[in-house]
């Protein structure tokens, strides 16, 4: 494998959210990228914008993981040594409605980038898992070795099968692993030129606030107020999609650096601090200095009352911590929302 490769990781699902701001901070931290994305869920918005932030081009491909010929070429035509795999359906309420969805999407692209890691002897692969894996769970803060709970959405649950398969593929292969644990991954890059770009009605609760307080949307629902919390509110480890996309880079460069201590590793990946849905309410507007408009609305079905993060394990062998502050992160939400607001 030329030198160069093994500098080079190819990102999946490189156009949306966490990819976009993975391509940055990999750029920073000296990689090479190749990007792919079928945009089923993205356009090339943020990907414009990592151009535009880093300052040169990014080797891109309009590809769905679906495709195994496609992707076969993919690896036929550029030298990376690892993988960062984002690609994959991600809303929680359309995968219970829609399970072969997102059973076929999510399951088939991640079985065809590993048959081609295996094929053409590619070493490692940072997989997007989710704190969803636990599911409901009584013991909080939630370790590496907290129980996984069988899953309350079927995205949950290719979560968990994802990472079974992951974890069965390092045992009988060369390939290394890591499967890092992503809490609620929330705001945007300091530039403002990415961020998150739900399609349609977004399901999570930052773009629903940041669009009801641009007006896009009228009124912000908070799912129940009755929860046996503090105030009420469910809780959260809201994580800053930079500090979750410098996470990526530290678990590549375990890799590629040899440091890693199993060849299948799983890191939470928060900031181990709980924050409920009113907290944040009240955050995002005192910080943005605006009032938000909003009511109590019924719990939503699935949602889990608390998880948040031990986040020791990553901080400790990953040595990655959480820098930015909630505040910093949710005034970055909001300049995102205008920043795209004034382009449509
Ligand atoms: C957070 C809290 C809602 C919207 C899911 C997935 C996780 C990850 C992130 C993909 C909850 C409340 C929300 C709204 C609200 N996956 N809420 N009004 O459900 O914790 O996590 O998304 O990215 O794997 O499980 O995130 O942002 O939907 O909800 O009151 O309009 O906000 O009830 O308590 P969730 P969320």
């Amino acid at each position: 494998m030329a030198k160069d490769s093994k500098r080079t990781v190819l990102v999946t699902g490189g156009a949306g959210f966490i990819g976009s701001h993975t391509l940055v901070e990999l750029i920073n931290a000296g990689f090479e990228v190749v990007a792919v994305d079928n945009f089923s869920n993205s356009d090339d918005t943020c990907l414009k914008g990592v151009e535009q932030i880093v300052g040169r081009k990014i080797p891109f491909e309009n590809i769905d993981c679906c495709d195994y010929e496609a992707m076969e070429k993919l690896f036929q035509s550029y030298e990376f040594d690892s993988v960062i795999h984002f690609a994959a359906f991600k809303a929680v309420g359309e995968s219970v409605e829609m399970p072969l969805k997102y059973y076929r999407n999510n399951i088939t692209s991640f079985l065809n980038v590993l048959e081609l890691m295996q094929k053409y002897n590619r070493s490692n692969i940072v997989f997007s898992s989710s704190a969803t894996v636990y599911g409901e769970t009584d013991v909080l803060p939630v370790t590496e070795q907290t129980p996984r709970m069988p899953a309350i959405s079927s995205y949950g649950n290719t979560k968990q099968i994802c990472e079974d398969i992951l974890r069965d593929t390092v045992a009988s292969s060369k390939i290394r692993g890591i499967a890092l644990r992503y809490f609620n991954p929330i705001g945007a890059h300091p530039s403002a030129l990415i961020g998150e770009l739900p399609r349609g009605v977004p399901n999570n609760l930052v773009p629903f606030i940041t669009q009801t307080a641009s007006g896009v949307r009228e009124c912000l629902s908070v799912f129940g107020n009755d929860y046996p919390t503090p105030d009420g509110s469910c809780i959260r480890d809201y994580i800053d999609v930079v500090d979750l996309a410098k996470a990526h880079v530290s678990a590549i460069s375990r890799m590629v650096e040899d440091k890693n201590k199993q060849n299948y590793e799983i890191f939470n990946v928060g900031t181990g601090k709980g924050t409920s849905v009113l907290e944040l309410v009240s955050m995002f507007e005192k910080v943005n200095n605006l009032k938000l408009n909003y009511k109590i609305a019924p719990r939503r079905q699935g949602d889990v009352v608390a998880i948040y993060a031990d986040t020791t394990l990553a901080n400790v062998e990953l040595g990655w911590k959480a820098e930015r502050s909630l505040e910093d992160t949710l005034a970055s939400a909001w300049k995102w929302e205008q920043y795209i607001r004034s382009k449509k």
